[in-house]
């Protein structure tokens, strides 16, 4: 595991921009793995920039998101499909036929997620894009998933809800499920980027990095990732 501190929030989006446009340029028709959240909005703003001032082409690349909250239609602004539309997919030339996502709103849950593991077992991911939950959580990956889990519906834990609480107008409209990638699924991909930035996140960094490897950290399992390269600033890199 590669281990990148950043002194600032240039050298961070930069660290983790270097990471990705490295397989973008070494193959124009790469299929990316991507996340949402806070963290990887300054490296889609980066992607957007040379996309601008290189001309860098997304035509060819094909996207798989991590995961979704579950009853929110792809028009609130809090879906993950919009995030993406909003941070990523307007600013480069991506087709949006060429992306893909779990759908929350799927009647059958298991189908659904049963798809989305088919299409994962047929495309091989070049770079997976993660953030990481204060909690240690991957995707929406709680603690206790079986290390060999596949796609499937999440109860998502209190300190999650917490957390994801600040993008809602209180707790109780928080989504309280997801749709996930599964842990077995994100360890396939050739090369996996972990941003983490601020401190409480220093915590889940410490055990991903140097604590034991346990379902309990679901982050821990990159510990047997072959190309992982983490890319935190000092806050969150604070423990190691
Ligand atoms: P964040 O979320 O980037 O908004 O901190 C990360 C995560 O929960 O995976």
């Amino acid at each position: 595991m590669k281990v990148r501190i950043a002194k600032n929030k240039q050298e961070f989006a930069e660290f983790a921009f270097e990471e990705m446009i490295d397989v973008i340029k070494n193959k124009p028709d790469a299929i990316l793995g991507l996340a949402t959240g806070s963290t990887p909005i300054c490296l889609y703003e980066k992607m957007i920039e040379d996309h601008k001032a290189n001309r860098t082409t997304y035509k060819d690349i094909h996207s798989f998101n991590l995961d979704e909250y579950v009853g929110l239609d792809i028009s609130n602004d809090q879906s993950y499909v919009y995030f993406m539309n909003d941070n990523l997919f307007k600013g480069i030339d991506i087709d949006k036929n060429n992306t893909n996502f779990l759908n929350g709103m799927a009647k059958d849950v298991d189908k659904e997620c049963a798809r989305y593991s088919k299409l994962l077992s047929e495309n091989e991911i070049d770079i997976q894009l993660l953030g990481i939950g204060s909690n240690g959580h991957i995707a929406f990956n709680e603690p206790g998933t079986s290390f060999d889990s596949k796609a499937h519906k999440v109860d998502l834990q209190e300190s999650t809800i917490k957390d994801n609480s600040r993008f809602f107008e209180s707790i109780a409209t928080t989504p309280t499920q997801a749709l996930t990638m599964g842990l077995s699924e994100i360890m396939k991909a050739k090369k996996v980027l972990l941003m983490a930035n601020g401190k409480n996140k220093a915590d889940a960094i410490y055990g991903l990095v140097k604590g034991q490897m346990t379902e309990n950290l679901p982050a821990s399992i990159l510990q047997n990732h072959p190309n992982c390269v983490v890319v935190v600033d000092e806050e969150a890199g604070s423990k190691l």
